[in-house]
């Protein structure tokens, strides 16, 4: 699975970076600005086709540039056969993705390349909108279930005709029976998906928990997005007048959401920042530790500074479950000396020194 060479060109700062990574943990140092999260931005890039902090080209792009490249050489099925993956991006029009020779499309991309991040917007698992959880749970459900992409899609598009008649206010009764009976079919469906993973996922974050903040109890629930004592059916029928007044669908998988509670209270009201960090982390890890399980590969974690927000205790607790995962993992932080310590001699490590956009060798 591991990415075993990575090269970076005209990304932000980054003009033409090489690294060969080691499979397991990767150390990135360097002062701020020096080019630490473009690194794992280029990575993203490469492994999702889009970067995690802008949707446009021209900020990704290095200034005066007209598209970037990054291209690695990796083992995606872990079968001992090393394969290249670039993707070119140009200022304008669609990425471009070739994996072994051949072109290819978004959806066998997020296949080869599992990826998890940590960092400061990941928060908002905790504090962010539903969104946020949904396409966390989604991300699960996607790589444990070959049927959800067609599932998902479909739901979409009947959820996008629901929606569009609802707006247009006048809906013939037969119709609606028609869109609502789909609805329903492909929302249950999908509902089962969700809570599956779910079922699977608890445990896995309960002991990743158990490692990064020993003695806090975090509580995990699924809200379908409707009543679920009632039936959609139901709920439909009954919503329907509210639903048109609104000029959309209020209840249904659209509307899920993970419910994050610490001691009965909502864990972003709760907890401190840096056990924030922590739980979201466990739920994060325990995503990879669910991968791994079904898919016999590990998946590829960009944590970006890491120390941030944590105590020297909790940042050895972090790097030893790392470690312990089989993960490969592209760490960064400012201080080398933070993170250097808290691993075991055993354990895989490469140190990339970056300043200005360069590898510094260290004497
Ligand atoms: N499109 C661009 N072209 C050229 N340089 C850019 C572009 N966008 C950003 N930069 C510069 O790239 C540098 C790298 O930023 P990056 O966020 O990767 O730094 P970092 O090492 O993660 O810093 P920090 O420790 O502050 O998080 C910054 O100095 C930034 O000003
Ligand atoms: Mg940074």
């Amino acid at each position: 699975m591991a990415i075993s060479k990575l090269r970076i060109h005209r990304i932000r700062n980054l003009s033409a970076l090489s690294l060969t990574p080691c499979p397991g943990i990767n150390l990135i140092y360097g002062e701020n600005g020096s080019g630490k999260t473009s690194v794992l931005e280029a990575i993203h890039l490469l492994g999702l086709a889009r970067s995690f902090r802008t949707n446009q080209a021209r900020h990704l792009i290095q200034a005066e540039q007209r598209d970037c490249v990054v291209y690695a050489e990796l083992d995606p099925l872990n079968q001992g056969e090393v394969k290249p993956l670039g993707i070119e991006r140009q200022l304008e029009g669609e990425p471009r993705i070739r994996f072994a020779g051949q072109d290819i499309d978004l959806s066998t991309l997020a296949e080869l390349l599992p990826l998890q991040v940590i960092n400061a917007d990941t928060f908002q698992l905790l504090e962010g909108s539903p969104a946020h959880r949904r396409q966390f749970i989604d991300w699960g459900v996607f790589h444990a279930d070959s049927g959800f992409i067609q599932l998902w899609r479909g739901f979409r598009r009947v959820l996008k005709q629901r929606n569009s008649l609802l707006k247009c206010g006048k809906i013939d009764p037969r119709m609606r029976q028609v869109w609502d009976t789909e609805f329903v079919s492909f929302a249950n469906a999908l509902t089962e998906l969700r809570r599956s993973y779910l079922a699977q996922l608890i445990p896995a974050f309960n002991d990743a928990l158990e490692h990064l903040l020993p003695g806090i109890k975090i509580d995990l629930g699924f809200s379908s997005g409707w009543d679920s004592k009632r039936s959609l059916d139901d709920v439909l029928a009954a919503n329907f007048d509210r639903d048109l007044a609104m000029g959309h669908t209020t209840s249904g998988p659209q509307r899920a959401d993970l419910r994050v509670k610490a001691e009965g209270h909502s864990a972003s009201e709760r907890l401190s920042r840096g056990q924030k960090k922590l739980v979201v982390s466990a739920l994060k890890l325990a995503q990879g530790a669910l991968f791994q399980q079904t898919h016999n590969r590990p998946c590829v974690y960009l944590i970006d500074d890491l120390p941030s927000e944590l105590d020297q205790q909790h940042n050895r607790l972090f790097c030893s479950l790392l470690e312990q995962s089989g993960n490969q993992c592209f760490i960064t932080c400012v201080d080398h000396s933070s993170l250097a310590e808290h691993w075991r001699p055993e354990t895989a490590i490469a140190t990339f020194h970056i300043a200005a956009g360069a590898l510094v060798t260290d004497a």
